[in-house]
């Protein structure tokens, strides 16, 4: 199997944007929504799909979003520099196995067998990424790590809206695990739990999914929805723009040395209280996010599609754009604003029935930036009050630290590992 990044037909997501406008005559710029949170197309995913491990940056964080994910999060049993290593290395020897699949060795039956059998005799790759990063607690804890702590990694506190739940918040490490099928995400967790029980101890995790979409006439791109029936990731960043990417979502100005390459991960899991939201208005859901529900334009051009960018200059008062919707207060879109410009590439979830019979429905919120106060701690405060959060409860989630990516025969964390 070739250990290239894509396989030809995710490949086919990655065009550029101009080459895809050159491919499709008449397909205007505007029409062409190219980002991470592009929904999945039914179809184009295969089992045999390769998202390479290997690079300057984790794979995972600027690679399409598969249709499956999860955050899982540990408390790290590593209190030298040795043990540490350890970690990572293992984690690394799990990374590259599972990223590029293989068959599952024969052990003797008198033995646990070597793999848990979800996927069968062989694993396939099916898109997998598996991103490690890093909590503030794990710094904190360990005098020896201290000085490396980046420049703005801190434990996540309560925001106005927030119901934090303790045991689904923080953690020494997160791994975010993204494959094609829920059980290759399902699998790589497993594997990993079961490889490093000595020094990982699962603390929580959460999955989610997004929905694949027919394709679109022309190749045109569409955002996935989310559970509230929104397309979400309209106005991201574009995920194929290198120079964009390493402003906003690569750290590296200011942080120590060994972080270069890294990236802040915000994660919220954020309760949508579906059976409200499903009593309200149609016209006061747009109000709220700023953008239409079936194709996401933004309101003051309700007609365009919603690659659209909305102009707050003739709307000064908001009266198509309300001054207090989710988009407008997340993105005033005005001189300085797009310091705070983050990546987000989230999953919806679905756990079930909470006890007061209220279905436990939500989104794994996760966002990536260079700088997690400019970005994510900033625009949460900007949406500190919105409308929005009558409908909403963040209840869980944390702050980490991407390490840098590795290439083939070295391993992850390394820099850091070097420094201390
Ligand atoms: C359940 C919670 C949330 C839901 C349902 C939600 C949904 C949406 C939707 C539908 C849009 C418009 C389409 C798009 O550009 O993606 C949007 C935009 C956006 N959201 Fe959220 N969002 C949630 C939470 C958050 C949080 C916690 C943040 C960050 C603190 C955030 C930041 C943004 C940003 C930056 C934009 C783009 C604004 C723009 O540039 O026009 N969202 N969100």
């Amino acid at each position: 199997m070739a250990n290239e990044p894509f396989s030809p037909t995710r490949r086919g997501l990655l065009t550029g944007a101009a080459a895809l406008a050159a491919a499709v005559p008449g397909l205007a710029r505007a029409e062409i929504s190219l980002n991470v949170a592009s929904a999945p197309v039914t179809g184009e995913a295969a089992a045999a799909d390769i998202v390479s491990p290997y690079g300057r940056h984790q794979a995972g964080i600027t690679t399409p979003r598969p249709a499956n994910g999860m955050v899982a999060a540990f408390h790290v049993l590593a209190d030298t520099p040795a043990d540490l290593e350890r970690l990572f290395r293992r984690l690394t020897e799990r990374i590259v196995f599972l990223t590029h699949g293989g068959a599952v060795p024969e052990l003797d039956p008198k033995l646990p067998p070597a793999d848990s059998g979800l996927l069968g005799a062989a694993i396939l790759p099916d898109a997998t990424t598996i991103t490690v990063a890093l909590g503030t607690s794990l710094f904190d804890d360990r005098p020896w790590l201290a000085a490396q702590k980046p420049r703005v990694l801190q434990r996540m506190t309560k925001f106005f809206n927030d119901a934090l739940v303790a045991d689904l918040c923080h953690g020494d490490m997160s791994i975010q695990f993204c494959a094609n099928s829920q059980e290759s995400v399902v699998h790589a967790l497993r594997d990993i739990v079961k490889s490093i029980p000595d020094q990982l101890v699962l603390k929580w995790a959460q999955a989610g999914n997004v929905p694949a979409i027919a394709p679109q006439p022309g190749g045109a791109m569409e955002s996935a929805r989310n559970l509230l029936g929104f397309r979400d990731g309209s106005a991201n960043p574009d995920s194929g723009d290198v120079a964009l990417m390493e402003r906003v979502v690569w750290a590296g100005t200011g942080e120590p040395e060994w972080a270069a390459g890294g990236s802040y991960q915000a994660v919220r899991i954020i309760r949508n209280l579906v059976e409200r939201w499903d009593r309200t208005p149609l016209g006061e859901q747009e109000r709220i996010f700023g953008r239409t529900k079936i194709t996401g334009a933004p309101l003051d051009r309700p007609h365009m599609t919603e690659a659209e960018v909305p102009d707050y200059t003739t709307d000064p008062d908001g009266a198509a754009v309300p001054l207090d919707s989710h988009i407008r207060l997340a993105n005033d879109r005005k001189p300085g604003t797009d310091a705070s410009l983050m990546l987000r590439r989230p999953f919806n979830y679905v756990n079930g029935v909470l006890k007061n019979g209220q279905l436990d429905q939500g989104l794994l919120f996760i966002a990536w930036q260079a700088d997690l106060e400019r970005s994510f701690i900033a625009v949460q405060r900007r949406l500190d009050g919105e409308p929005l959060e009558e409908y909403i409860k963040p209840v869980g989630g944390g702050y980490f630290f991407a390490l840098p990516g590795f290439t083939e025969g070295d391993w992850l964390g390394r820099s850091l590992i070097e420094t201390v």
